[in-house]
């Protein structure tokens, strides 16, 4: 296992040109060096659909740049990308982002789960109504109306695993697991759900179908912008 890390840093990091020999033909591109990122993000048609890795062909770039940092610095843990990303600076992260933002992509095949009307009924009112008692905004409101992100940092909630849906649910509700900025919105959000609800909703989404597209900034009202301000800022950090 080390020695597959090793190998896949030297590609990422740019070390392969050095070790390659003088005759190889490989282009030094970014598409060649992103290719060990490829070994666990491929299409979704190539991916188990229950497999845990996550797709990051279209997402957008802010929030890929975001993750890439998160998981560099330790603030979201997944310790294989951690030694890949250990070294890797801020702009190289955002060419990275940049990169894979624009590729194009597959969502899966929607699968239709049996949930009761109970369920349905509470999975739709937070989808797209949220519910003001326990402040909880409409999923739709951060995520746009067609569910597939708002430009620049926030995703879509469509075409995703469902068990990697369930994987992040369960990092923002538990307090050991380090995720995202401090505060984080999406945290206060999932924190703010009950555990039934959060089990329909992670089985729900992948059903839902993908049609529109993601919305513009303009589309997040300024008390949202302002509720999610730590991690809507990070992207300019750097430059
Ligand atoms: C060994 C498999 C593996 C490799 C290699 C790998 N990743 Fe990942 N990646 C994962 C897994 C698993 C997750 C989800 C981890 C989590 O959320 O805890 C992830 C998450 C991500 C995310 C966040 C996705 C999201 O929707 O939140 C980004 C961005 C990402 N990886 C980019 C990269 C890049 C760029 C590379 C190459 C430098 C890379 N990964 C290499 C397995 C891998
Ligand atoms: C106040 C705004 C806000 C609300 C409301 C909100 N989200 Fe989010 N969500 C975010 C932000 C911001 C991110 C990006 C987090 C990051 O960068 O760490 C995110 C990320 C996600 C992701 C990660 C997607 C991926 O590709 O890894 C999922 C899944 C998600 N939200 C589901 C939901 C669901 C389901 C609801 C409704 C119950 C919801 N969100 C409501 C702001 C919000």
């Amino acid at each position: 296992m080390k020695f597959f890390a090793f190998i896949l840093l030297a590609m990422v990091t740019g070390l392969a040109s050095a070790v390659e020999p003088a005759s190889s033909k490989i282009p030094d591109t970014l598409e060649e060096r992103v290719k060990p990122c490829i070994i666990c993000h491929r299409d979704a048609d190539l991916i188990d659909r229950d497999a845990y890795f996550p797709r990051i062909a279209g997402k957008p770039a802010g929030y890929l740049y975001n993750q890439l940092r998160n998981f560099r610095d330790g603030r979201r843990f997944y310790q294989p990308m951690a030694i890949l990303l250990e070294n890797m600076s801020d702009e190289y992260m955002q060419e990275i982002a940049a990169y894979f933002a624009s590729l194009p992509y597959a969502y899966l095949e929607p699968v239709v789960p049996a949930l009761s009307s109970a369920e349905k009924e509470s999975v739709e009112t937070l989808l797209y109504s949220g519910d003001p008692e326990r402040d909880l905004p409409a999923c739709s409101a951060c995520h746009g109306e067609a569910l597939l992100g708002i430009q620049p940092a926030i995703p879509g909630l469509l075409g995703l695993p469902h068990a990697y849906l369930a994987a992040q649910f369960g990092g923002w509700r538990n307090d050991g697991i380090m995720r995202g900025q401090i505060p984080d919105c999406m945290s206060e959000v999932a924190k703010k759900m009950t555990q039934e609800e959060v089990n329909a909703l992670v089985l729900w989404l992948p059903g839902l179908p993908v049609s529109g597209q993601p919305a513009g900034a303009e589309a997040l009202a300024p008390e949202l912008a302002q509720r999610c301000r730590t991690i809507l800022s990070v992207k300019e950090v750097s430059r």
